[in-house]
């Protein structure tokens, strides 16, 4: 659950009203100079124009050079963040043929497997000269190569589930299945913090979408038991089905779901249950099995499970695991399956080669290795973070930790000055966050040093004096330790 300090409340809402009202100021005068010249469009409706367009340029835009940094080789623990300048104070950024050298604590390869890897590597090049980048068809034409019906087998078997179906992309995993699956009738209860894809699917379903608050069963219970005695709108009758959609990690909080109580209420109510492993898969439990395998939950229990390869698998593409019955008719009725390009052979060998590992079918041990070092780096960053008096949000075992931010200040001073230092960080803030609720959000791999993680500690804490988001200052081991000589005496 985020704090946010009363103070920092204030001067983050100041600081917003401050750019937002000097935008509108901007914007007249523009709007008022520009008058002459709009009269040749008239007639046309602006396209891209609202409060989303306003925050773009007005708030956005100042911080550019902080997103979508060019990088130039893989996403392991060090990268090769590529330098840019501008000339116009950055509106427009040149790439130059300069590159830092960076501590990686950005990216999702949890498991490492995203830099070359002794095992999956040379057999992705095999599968690429095998067979190419891309299958040039559909699934149900041309697309459907070994490599899929293999990894269609590995998955379910890896997931616990008696079938699975593959899609080339994760966010199009989602947006896709959820209208395949539900329709007008139906309800969806959604946690209030599921990822776009989700929120993006549930719209187009056409089913009534209703939210629960964040990781809350109670609550969830209460809108399941309103929703259930309403019926649907207007008609009141029955609902056709009902799903529930959670997330296993929840991508922007670093939490995990309450689970076991989450699927408590679905059976009392004879809910359906989604459970998005997207950050959770390969990342968590102990054979990677993610959250159901940390939190002893059985997957039979859970209905529909999604997750994609894009994080612990270092390559690209989601999919669905579910009954038999399910994947049969999702492979008849999903249009990303019939109407969508398969996953590219070389990703789909990439994918198999990493759950090999992990599950120690490689004839190695570096599977379980890297599964303990996952657990171990994230759990000692976790820690010396919150020593440091940073606000982390997330759960123990968890390698998402967001740091909070909050104000837009700090959101480009805090990357700018981490990047300095030769440390790449991903700072979020709105729309992917709420307004007020900016963060940077740091992601370890089991490919960290435990030197790599001390590095990371000592620029961080660097920064975060510099920038002063130690909100919470935590009173140090030593001083407990005086106290107590203190009494003693
Ligand atoms: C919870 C969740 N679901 C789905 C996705 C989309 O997956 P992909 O990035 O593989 O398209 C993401 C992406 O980060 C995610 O965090
Ligand atoms: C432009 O980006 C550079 C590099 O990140 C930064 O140091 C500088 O302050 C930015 N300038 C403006 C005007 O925002
Ligand atoms: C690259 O870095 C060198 C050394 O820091 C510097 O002298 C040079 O100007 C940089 N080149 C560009 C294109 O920025």
């Amino acid at each position: 659950m985020v704090r946010l300090p009363y103070f920092t409340a204030l001067t983050t809402l100041f600081s917003y009203g401050l750019l937002f009202a000097f935008g509108q100021m901007r914007d007249l005068f523009r709007k008022i100079l520009d008058l002459p010249k709009s009269k040749k469009v008239q007639g046309y409706a602006p396209i891209c124009l609202g409060l989303e367009d306003f925050y773009t340029r007005r708030l956005f835009l100042r911080a550019q050079d902080c997103f979508g940094r060019p990088i130039a080789s893989a996403p392991d623990a060090w990268i090769d963040v590529v330098e840019r300048y501008s000339n116009d104070n950055n509106k427009t950024l040149h790439r130059t043929s300069n590159i830092t050298k960076c501590l990686n604590l950005g990216s999702y390869n949890y498991l490492g497997f995203a830099a070359a890897d002794e095992y999956c590597t040379p057999r992705v090049i095999e599968s690429l000269k095998q067979y190419s980048p891309g299958t040039c068809s559909v699934r149900v034409d041309g697309g459907t190569t070994k490599l899929h019906t293999e990894l269609e087998e590995l998955a379910a078997r890896f997931v616990g589930k008696p079938a699975a179906i593959l899609f080339g992309m994760g966010y199009v995993t989602n947006s896709a299945i959820i209208p395949a699956l539900i329709a007008k009738g139906g309800l969806i209860i959604s946690d209030s913090l599921n990822h776009n894809s989700i929120v993006n699917g549930a719209r187009g379903s056409g089913a009534t979408v209703r939210v629960f608050q964040h990781n809350t069963p109670s609550h969830l219970e209460e809108v399941l038991r309103e929703q259930i005695a309403e019926g649907q709108p207007r008609t009141h009758r029955p609902w056709k089905k009902i799903i529930v959609i959670v997330e296993g990690i929840y991508s922007m909080e670093g939490e995990l779901c309450k689970l076991p109580e989450i699927i408590a209420v679905c059976k009392k109510y004879k809910a359906y249950t989604y459970l998005d492993e997207a950050h959770s898969i390969g990342a968590i439990g102990k054979t990677g099995r993610g959250v159901c395998e940390l939190l002893g939950v059985d997957p039979a229990d859970v209905d529909i499970m999604m997750g994609t390869f894009t994080k612990s698998f270092g390559s690209c593409g989601g999919y669905i695991a579910a009954s038999k019955e399910i994947i049969q008719y999702l492979k008849h009725t999903c249009p990303a399956h019939l109407y969508g390009t398969s996953m590219s052979p070389p990703a789909v060998q990439q994918v198999i080669s990493a759950i090999k590992v992990i599950l120690g079918e490689d004839g190695s041990n570096r599977g379980a290795q890297k599964l303990a070092q996952i657990r171990d780096n994230s759990n000692f960053f976790r820690a010396e973070l919150h020593k440091m008096g940073f606000e982390v949000l997330g759960d123990e075992d968890s390698p998402v930790m967001p740091i909070m931010l909050y104000n837009p200040a700090k959101i480009p001073a805090f990357s700018r000055e981490c990047l300095k230092q030769n440390v790449a960080v991903v700072t979020v803030a709105f729309p992917a966050t709420p307004l007020l609720l900016a963060r940077a959000r740091i992601c370890i791999s089991a490919s960290h040093s435990r030197e790599d993680l001390m590095r990371g500690l000592e620029v961080l804490s660097k920064v975060g004096d510099l920038v002063g988001i130690k909100y919470f200052p935590v009173e140090s081991e030593n001083s407990h330790a005086e106290a107590k000589l203190k009494k003693l005496d």
